[in-house]
């Protein structure tokens, strides 16, 4: 199965799905292209040290969302992709991306849906004061983290919990989840 991941920050993730694949821990599955709507973003470093092809762009230089949408729907048909992964990826998808790739797009994000949709949910859940929150992968709809849930796991708030120690709980959950949830769909597509 063939996987194009977007990124605007750090890319933590990807570089885990990267790994994840160099130790054969997840198999039949290959990232080929790493799309980021920020071109300076540590995670296009990332991929560049990796060798792994990078589509970035500045949305300001296209005249909508259409219009960059369809340059990237250009690479993914060109590269043949199977499965988009959002992992940090800051922009609402268009009806571009969600038509071409109809149950084909997953996200992760850190909070249990739909508990805490839309930014920061690691803040709002410390805010709000709930003892237990969470990772979810799910397929993307139009919605701000509305689509169909896959998994999630669970991550207890601990009464000395920090912002800096929840998250990097969270990030461990999603480094082993959503790996996971690839595999999974790599296995289904192969099945098929
Ligand atoms: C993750 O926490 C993910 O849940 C959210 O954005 C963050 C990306 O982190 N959607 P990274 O760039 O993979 O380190």
């Amino acid at each position: 199965m063939k996987i194009a991941v977007f990124a605007s920050g750090t890319g933590s993730n990807f570089a885990e799905i990267l790994e994840s694949i160099k130790t054969k821990k997840i198999k039949n599955v290959e990232v080929v292209l790493l799309v980021s709507d920020r071109p300076e973003a540590l995670a296009v470093r990332k991929a560049i040290n990796e060798s792994i092809p990078v589509f970035s762009f500045t949305a300001k230089d296209f005249p909508n969302k259409q219009a960059y949408e369809e340059k990237i729907l250009e690479k993914l048909t060109q590269l043949e992709i199977d499965l988009i992964v959002l992992a940090g990826y800051m922009r609402l998808l268009g009806h571009v991306l969600l038509q071409a790739f109809d149950q084909k797009i997953i996200n992760v994000h850190p909070s249990l849906l739909p508990a805490f949709a839309g930014k920061d949910a690691i803040g709002q859940a410390l805010d709000y004061g709930v003892k237990v929150t969470g990772v979810t992968v799910h397929f993307v709809d139009e919605g701000m983290d509305t689509g169909q849930i896959i998994d999630q796991r669970a991550v207890t708030i601990d009464s000395e919990e920090t912002r800096e120690t929840l998250i990097k709980k969270i990030q461990e959950q999603e480094h082993e989840l959503l790996p996971e949830v690839i595999q999974r769909l790599a296995n289904q597509e192969a099945a098929e």
